[in-house]
């Protein structure tokens, strides 16, 4: 089935509240088979919401449709990579066993989940650290397992929560080919980011939240000075690119 006409990711009017503190009101948004970064400020809603497109949290008001179902029935076709301040990293467990959580919750691991695990760990350039206790890695290197581990299992859509916080940057680069690959090869990505401009020129849609929807578009319709102001307040100054790229400077305060 193909995606590419706004139907891979429906959200109508979503709203969630944590013990009625509000943490998204109206967010609409469709996408489809494309490259979706998530913006906002510290605390805006963005791990919420994709808790939401995950199935993980469902929302208190409107609808969210992924490939067409409910979210939670869908979540083998989902790679997702959470943001790391929610992820345990001194539990004792290989590197590759970190990865095979991402294939198969099954007890019996099999030659194919192996065989697989090894691939996302090559494409990462750490297939030489499989036997390696996770949590005597590096913070770069931790964020390049939980990557392998959201694409090990092929997955037709990949979600990341900041994967870039505290990435040393030959990792980033890494993880970077190795998203552009999957991109070019047809998988739709949405990535919740603090920067934006490493990334900015292979973006298709942007969506800035304050809780509300501020906007969203593609990303010179979104990533204007006066539309910025409105998520993050003060004033954010955007350079043009030689290439026609508008380019936000939001300095490391916000979130
Ligand atoms: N489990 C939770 N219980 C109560 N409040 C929460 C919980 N998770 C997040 N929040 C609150 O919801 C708001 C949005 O949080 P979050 O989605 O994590 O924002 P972001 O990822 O943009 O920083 C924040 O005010 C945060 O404090
Ligand atoms: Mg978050």
């Amino acid at each position: 089935m193909h995606y590419g006409e706004d139907s891979l990711i429906e959200a109508q009017n979503i709203s969630f509240s944590y013990n009625g503190n509000v943490a998204l009101r109206n967010v609409t948004f469709s996408i489809g088979n494309e490259f979706m970064v998530i913006m906002g400020p510290n605390g805006s809603g963005k791990t919420t919401l994709v808790k939401i497109i995950m199935g993980l949290l469902k929302p208190h008001g409107g609808t969210i449709k992924v490939f067409g179902k409910s979210p939670e029935k869908v979540r083998d076709k989902i790679g997702y990579m959470p943001q790391k301040e929610n992820i345990a990293r001194h539990f004792p467990i290989r590197a590759i066993d970190v990865v095979l959580m991402g294939i198969s919750s099954k007890k019996f691991i099999g030659k194919e989940e192996i065989k697989k695990a090894r691939d996302a760990l090559r494409e990462v350039g750490l297939e030489h650290v499989w036997n390696k206790p996770f949590g005597r890695l590096s913070g770069g290197q931790q964020q390049r397992i939980m990557f392998a581990r959201a694409i090990a299992k092929e997955p037709s859509l990949i979600i990341m929560d900041e994967p870039f916080n505290g990435v040393d940057l030959p990792s980033r680069e890494k993880i970077m080919n190795a998203l552009r690959r999957r991109m070019r090869a047809g998988t739709a990505v949405v990535a919740v980011l603090h920067n934006i401009n490493p990334v900015l020129h292979y973006v298709n849609k942007v969506l800035l939240l304050n809780k509300e929807m501020i906007a969203f578009g593609k990303p010179n319709e979104v990533l204007t000075e006066s539309i910025l102001q409105k998520a993050y307040g003060g004033s954010v100054s955007v350079v043009v690119c030689e290439e026609g790229y508008w380019h936000p400077l939001i300095g490391d305060t916000h979130g």
